[in-house]
C-alpha cells in the first residue's frame, strides 16, 4: 500500500464520523419535535399566574366528564397543596390532567402511570393518563418549592367499576 492512500483511510476514518455524528443528531432533534411533538412551551397555552384563580378552566378546580371513561382533572398547584388534591375516577378511565401553578415551580408526578411534569407558574401543563386497575395512585410535587414541599401532594383514587 502507498504511503499517500494509508494517510486518506486514516483521514477517512475520522472525515465519516465526524460528518455522521452531527448529521444523527439534526435527524434526532427533527424526529423529536416534528414526530414526538417535542417543543419549548408555547404562549397559547399559558395564563396570568396572578389571576389564576379567576381563569377559566382553574376557577372551577375538580374533574369533569369529556365522554365515557374520558375525563380532564383541572388541577391548581400552589405552595404547598394541590387543588383539589383527590382525584376520584372509575376503573379504566383515560384522564387529562389539566394543571398550572398559581406561584413558583412545582412539579406533578403520578405514582403508577406515566405523568411527570413541571408546573411552570401560569404554564398550562396537559397530559393523559389511563387508570385500568382500582386504587390509589398517589401523586407529589417533585421541584422543590419551599420549606413544606414535603408535604405537598394527593391521591387519585381509581373505584371498582360496580
Ligand atoms: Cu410544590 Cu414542591
Amino acid at each position: 500500500m502507498k504511503r499517500g492512500t494509508t494517510v486518506y483511510l486514516y483521514e477517512l476514518a475520522w472525515i465519516l464520523p465526524s460528518v455522521a455524528i452531527p448529521v444523527g443528531m439534526l435527524v434526532a432533534l427533527l424526529v423529536t419535535a416534528f414526530g414526538a411533538g417535542v417543543h419549548l412551551p408555547g404562549r397559547e397555552g399559558r395564563v396570568d399566574p396572578t389571576r389564576v384563580a379567576a381563569t377559566a378552566p382553574f376557577d372551577l378546580p375538580g374533574v369533569v366528564a369529556l365522554a365515557p371513561g374520558r375525563y380532564e382533572a383541572r388541577m391548581v398547584a400552589q405552595t404547598w397543596s394541590f387543588t383539589p388534591n383527590e382525584i376520584r375516577v372509575p376503573a379504566g378511565s383515560t384522564v387529562t390532567f389539566v394543571v398550572t401553578s398559581k406561584d413558583v415551580v412545582h412539579g406533578l408526578l403520578i405514582h403508577g402511570v406515566n405523568v411527570n411534569v413541571m408546573l411552570l407558574p401560569g404554564q398550562i401543563a396537559r397530559v393523559t393518563a389511563r387508570f385500568d386497575r382500582p386504587g390509589e395512585y398517589p401523586f407529589v410535587c417533585h421541584e422543590y418549592c419551599g420549606i413544606a414541599h414535603h408535604t405537598m401532594w394527593g391521591k387519585v383514587v381509581v373505584e371498582a367499576r360496580r
